[in-house]
């Protein structure tokens, strides 16, 4: 069990005093959240508490009006809030992976295609790019599966999909938005066992929104968010 093994990893991600409003929809009202290698955090609270904004804050997606975000990364510590547009991009291309309900693959490309995307963005050549995506695919219990087109998938091999495109450019932090949301039990305690096989047993750290809490139960910390701000954050310890 993931929710077994310690998580006194590095801290990579740190929100402090987090808050971000929509007009006047206040979604998070003084976050303050830190994430550590290894662990993998599920985020859960009623529709509207504000998950999915943390989720794209921690990611440097959406800015805060005011407090810091930190990360940890190949260029030392951060202040994602800081970085302008292009930097925070290229950052995030190169050290995050995201995995969303809907997957948000590219129609239009082949299964090979959809994973090697970050790696041409992160501009290796477009056949190397390719090769490294097969071997992905492989690895994601997708092989032989390079030239099918995403319409072509089920929702469980299209998440699939969507997991290897996150860990191909070596994230270090993947975010997923309610990834198994869209999918029948079976098939979403597959792709689970997935997610967390590629994020945190490679010491990566896994940032989840789910509504479920068996899903939850399976990361090693839940937090959980009421009207913008976190009510509680415990440990998983079954
Ligand atoms: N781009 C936006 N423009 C205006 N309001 C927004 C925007 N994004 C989110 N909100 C509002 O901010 C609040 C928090 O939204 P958020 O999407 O973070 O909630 P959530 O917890 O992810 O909900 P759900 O479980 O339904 O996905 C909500 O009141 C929402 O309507
Ligand atoms: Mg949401």
């Amino acid at each position: 069990m993931v929710g077994d093994q310690p998580t006194n990893g590095r801290q990579v991600l740190r929100a402090s005093s987090v808050f971000k409003s929509y007009g006047d929809t206040a979604a998070l009202q003084g976050v303050t959240l830190e994430v550590r290698a290894g662990e993998s955090l599920a985020v859960m609270g009623p529709s509207g508490c504000g998950k999915s904004t943390l989720l794209q804050t921690l990611a440097g997606i959406t800015l805060p009006n005011a407090g810091e975000v930190t990360y940890a990364g190949q260029e030392g510590v951060q202040n994602l809030v800081l970085l302008d547009d292009e930097t925070r991009a290229a950052l995030r291309a190169r050290e995050f992976g995201f995995v969303f309900q809907q997957g948000l693959l590219l129609d239009e490309l082949n299964a090979a295609e959809n994973v090697a995307v970050p790696l041409m963005v992160d501009r290796l050549s477009p056949s190397d790019a390719i090769a490294r995506a097969g071997q992905l695919l492989a690895q994601v219990g997708l092989g032989g599966l390079d030239d099918r087109r995403i319409g072509q998938l089920s929702g469980g091999q299209a998440q699939r999909i969507a997991i290897a495109r996150a860990i191909v450019s070596n994230a270090s932090v993947v975010f997923a938005d309610e990834p198994t949301g869209a999918l029948d039990s079976h098939t979403a305690g597959d792709v689970l066992e997935l997610l967390l096989a590629s994020t945190v047993r490679q010491h990566r750290a896994l940032v989840m929104v789910t509504h479920d809490e068996s899903v939850a139960r399976r990361c090693s910390r839940i937090a959980r968010m009421s009207d913008g701000r976190v009510i509680s954050d415990v440990r998983v310890t079954s």
